[in-house]
């Protein structure tokens, strides 16, 4: 049986080094990217403050990004290619974060609740495999370190994980 432990470390960093330990020992063993999925973002939702959404989209046919294993409210199913924040995440090859979602008008509004949002690609041998995403209800709520500490953890999940 998993038990989150709780996180001690005085600053974010270390924060998330202690997750990226967590979910080193929770995907140990398993290869199956929809399992590790689903125990990531549990992970995720649990560990880290002021959450609304933590989950997955899968790159398939055409760009177009479907819905994975996550932890909130039901969400959109299919993202077409380049759409939304998600989207620009795959289209940039990069994280895309935003303080404010108002400020980024082709956003997605899954929960109308979420203000902040921080996308990951996920990427495999320099192909993209899909995205981790990350909402708040609370603007501003991630900065550079939670993008490092995202990125990490993207990395230890596509290691773990056959496509
Ligand atoms: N806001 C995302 C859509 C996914 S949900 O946030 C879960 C976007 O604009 O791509």
């Amino acid at each position: 049986m998993f038990k989150a432990r709780t996180i001690t470390g005085a600053g974010k960093a270390d924060m998330y080094r202690e997750i990226a330990q967590q979910l080193e020992g929770l995907l140990a063993g398993e290869f199956d990217a929809i399992a590790n999925a689903a125990n990531t973002s549990a992970l995720l939702f649990q560990s880290l403050p002021d959450l609304n959404w933590a989950g997955f989209y899968f790159l398939r046919a055409g760009g177009e990004l479907v819905l994975g294993p996550f932890q909130g409210k039901p969400a959109c199913v299919r993202i077409a290619a380049g759409r939304g924040v998600c989207g620009a995440a795959v289209v940039r090859r990069q994280s895309v974060r935003f303080a404010d979602v108002n400020e980024f008008p082709g956003h997605i509004a899954c929960d109308a609740d979420s203000r902040a949002e921080l996308v990951v690609p996920l990427m495999r041998q320099g192909i993209i495999v899909g995205v981790l995403d990350l909402d708040s209800p609370h603007v501003g709520r991630f900065d550079a370190e939670d993008q490092a500490g995202i990125e990490h953890v993207a990395a230890i999940y596509v290691a773990a994980c056959e496509f």
